[in-house]
Formats: structure tokens, sequence, C-alpha cells
């Protein structure tokens, strides 16, 4: 195929979201849309987050070392959208109706509405050109009860329904394409289909 060359400020890729839970200073929850957000491993499971500028999360983030990461899936979407597009500098977040928990291993605000969570502590941070880049080792993964018989080495993404983000817009994901390993398979059948060559 052709390509055409585009400036890096158009970066893009397909990002599932979080709303990240922090807790404020006296105690209370704080919770935003974080989208820059991606997983590492190195001796167990590790978040990777960049947060930009001035913002409560960060400030709560750098004093506490810690933080809970909840996927944002379609059922969940709007409030999350609430939380990403309000400040907590300019008071609580209480314009909507939700619900948290303290997690289960980690003293951070994890959200009720949300069906998969991380619990997780900063482990390493990096102060960037403006942004902060957060290294946090997952210490514990709340699943909504529903999900207890999932077989969690084929994890069927169309039961979770993660939204994701393409800039400023939402999306939910299409259906499943295949399983890890099959190229043989399906190449063979996009060649006799006349799709590939
Ligand atoms: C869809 C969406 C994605 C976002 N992704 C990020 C991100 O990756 N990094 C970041 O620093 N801010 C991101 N934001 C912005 C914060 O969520 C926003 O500044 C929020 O108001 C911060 O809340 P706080 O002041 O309570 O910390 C995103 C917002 C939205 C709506």
């Amino acid at each position: 195929m052709d390509k055409i060359s585009i400036p890096p400020e158009w970066v893009f890729s397909p990002q599932p979201m979080y709303v990240i839970g922090t807790k404020n200073e006296d105690g209370t929850p704080n919770f935003c849309i974080i989208t820059w957000l991606g997983f590492s491993f190195d001796n167990g499971p590790h978040i990777m987050m960049t947060v930009g500028g001035t913002k409560l999360t960060k400030t709560n983030i750098l004093r506490e070392k810690k933080f809970s990461a909840n996927m944002i899936t379609e059922d969940n979407l709007w409030l999350a959208d609430y939380f990403g597009n309000t400040n907590g500098e300019d008071g609580k977040k209480d314009a909507v109706a939700y619900s948290y928990k303290q997690g289960e291993l980690v003293d951070v605000p994890v959200l009720n509405e949300c069906h998969w969570a991380y619990e997780c502590e900063v482990t390493r941070v990096i102060e960037l050109n403006g942004a902060h880049l957060f290294l946090a080792a997952i210490r514990n993964i709340q699943i909504d009860k529903d999900y207890s018989d999932m077989d969690m080495k084929k994890i069927d993404l169309t039961k979770i329904r993660p939204a994701i983000y393409a800039p400023y817009n939402y999306f939910s994901i299409g259906g499943k394409l295949g399983e890890m390993g099959e190229w043989k398979k399906h190449l063979a059948d996009m060649q006799n289909s006349g799709v590939v060559v």
C-alpha cells in the first residue's frame, strides 16, 4: 500500500481508558480519566501512566504514591466522561451519583460502577517536561463477581465491553477476530477468497 507522512502531533493509538481514583488530603476520593496508560512487566505487573499539567490527581499521587485504575466500559462511560471533564481543584465531583469502596490491599478509592479495577502502588516517578510518568506495581485486581467463572487465559472482551478512545471520540469494540496462532488458517481462507494473493 502507498503511505503518506503526517506530523508527530497527530500521534494516535486506540486507547482503553481508566478512571483513576486517588485520595484527597482530607481522605475523600477524587476520580479523573487517564488514557495515556500502558502495562509493563518486571518482577510483577505494572502500570505506566502519564499525567500532564497540574491536576488534583497528580498532586494526590505525588503525595500518596498510590492510585486505583478502574477500567471504563460501555456502561460507565458517561460517569467517567464527567470525571474527565471536571477539575478536582474546582471542588468535589458530586454533581452525579456514584459510589466507591477502599481497596482491599491498597488504601485507594475503587469505583463501584467499574467491573475491573487495579490497586496500584507507585514505584517510580519520572518528571518530564510538565508531565509526570508514573510506574506503579499492581498489588491487587478487583473484578466483578459475575466474572468468577470467566476463563482468565481466554478473556472474552465482548463480555467486558471496554470503551476505546480515539481523539475526542469514544468507541466500543467489535467482535472477536480469532485466536492467537491461527494465522495459517486465516491467511489460507483469505487467499482462497482472493482477499490477499
Ligand atoms: C477521554 C479523556 C482522556 C484523558 N486522558 C488524560 C491523560 O491521559 N492524561 C492526563 O493527564 N489527562 C487526561 N485527561 C484529562 C483529565 O481527566 C482532566 O484534566 C481531569 O479534569 C482531571 O481531573 P482532576 O483535576 O480531578 O485530577 C483526559 C480526559 C478525558 C475526557
